[in-house]
């Protein structure tokens, strides 16, 4: 097979820093096992705006449909609060999202060991969490038409519109059972099909796919907002969690929180197979763009290396190099190094984001030692 090819969109505020420790544990790979990338890197959102006028340029969108997987840092800031909706930085990663058809979004609430006293729940609550989240990421109410700001009389209405087809509900729920195949065979799909049609849709079809051809998967289904209350208080029942798009936007959020924080979580996003049997695929972390500490070098780069492990896992076919850097993430934790939103009340001296990424990269060369 050819080098495989990277897009990486490192996008506004952290963004481009974490990232610059993924492109040294990138070089790492090339080096020493022998897993070269062909590495492009091009602007999203803000960045995006601010050179061309458009959070996503035609040409970035074409290059991200050509190359066998996306990495993105973050998108959005203050210093475009006031731009038109269209043309605001979140846009270009919704683009993005839509025209790669990504409609599997997995994000995983792993809570390492030695941060479980971090998490603002109880350690025996958290500690040894490893949990999936599989939101729709290209559908519902994100996307549904109609939508729009209009005036009724002599006030204004704001509609977004809830809308799934089967066929959408089928392809997410198939992921999910996928998913708890390799994991702990357990999916719990959220909606609330108790005020909505689509909810209650959504409930027939997952349960017709897993009746047809996962009856093997342990199933359950939950209210959302009942959903919500369980993570809180036992999150450890669940494993794989199937959810729409809005929910699991908030669900993911607060998922993430039980890990102590939003600054270690990956996302893949995954679509249908390309000619080359890998799925398109986008991978980012969950935090966000984080503003307010963008350019000091305090950001955590590893919610961004873990994103990189994701595609070493799921378009590269290298699980065992993903487990080998989500081990030397491990160790570098157990090892007390702390990024800034790490400190706790234990009045440790934080590293910064390089110091980080180096960490990450000794960690890796020890382990071929
Ligand atoms: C996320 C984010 C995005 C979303 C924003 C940045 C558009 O919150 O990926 O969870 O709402 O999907
Ligand atoms: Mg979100």
């Amino acid at each position: 097979m050819s080098t495989p090819s990277l897009l990486i969109l490192p996008g506004d505020g952290i963004g481009p820093e974490v990232m610059a420790e993924v492109r040294r544990i990138i070089d790492w790979y090339g080096d020493k096992r022998g897993l070269a990338f062909e590495v492009s890197e091009d602007l999203v959102g803000g960045a995006a705006y601010d050179a061309h006028g458009t959070p996503l340029h035609d040409d970035t969108m074409a290059k991200a449909q050509e190359v066998d997987a996306v990495l993105l840092g973050a998108v959005g800031g203050p210093k475009y609060d006031d731009l038109d909706f269209s043309v605001k930085p979140e846009r270009g990663l919704l683009r993005l999202r839509k025209e790669m058809d990504l409609f599997a979004n997995l994000r995983p609430a792993q809570c390492f060991d030695a941060l479980a006293d971090f998490s603002s729940l109880k350690r025996d609550v958290v500690a040894g969490l490893d949990i999936m989240i599989v939101r729709e990421l290209t559908s519902g109410i994100y996307f549904g038409e109609p939508r729009g700001i209009h005036t009724e009389g002599n006030e204004r209405v704001g509609v977004n519109t809830q809308r799934y087809t089967e066929s959408e509900i089928e392809r997410v729920a198939r992921s999910a059972f996928e998913l708890a195949r390799r994991r702990g065979n357990k999916v719990c799909s959220m909606e609330k099909a108790n005020v909505m049609e689509s909810g209650i849709l959504w409930r027939e079809v997952v349960q017709e796919v897993h009746d047809k051809d996962y009856a093997d998967v342990e199933l359950s289904h939950m209210y959302a907002d009942a959903g919500a209350m369980q993570l809180c208080r036992w999150p450890k029942q669940f494993d794989v969690i199937v959810t729409d798009n809005l929910f699991g936007d908030l669900l993911s959020d607060a998922a993430a929180m039980l890990t102590g924080s939003l600054g270690m979580l990956p996302s893949a996003s995954l679509g249908a197979p390309m000619e080359n049997g890998r799925p398109k695929a986008l991978y980012e972390p969950v935090h966000g763009s984080a503003p307010d500490i963008a350019g000091q070098g305090k950001a955590n780069p590893i919610a961004c290396i873990l994103s990189f492990a994701m595609a070493l896992r799921y378009s590269f076919d290298a699980g065992d190099e993903a487990d080998r850097l989500e081990q030397a993430v491990e160790k570098v934790l157990a090892d007390g190094l702390r990024t800034a939103d790490l400190i706790g009340e234990e009045g440790r001296s934080p590293v910064s984001t390089a110091e980080m990424g180096s960490a990450v990269l000794a960690a890796l060369d020890s382990s071929l030692a």
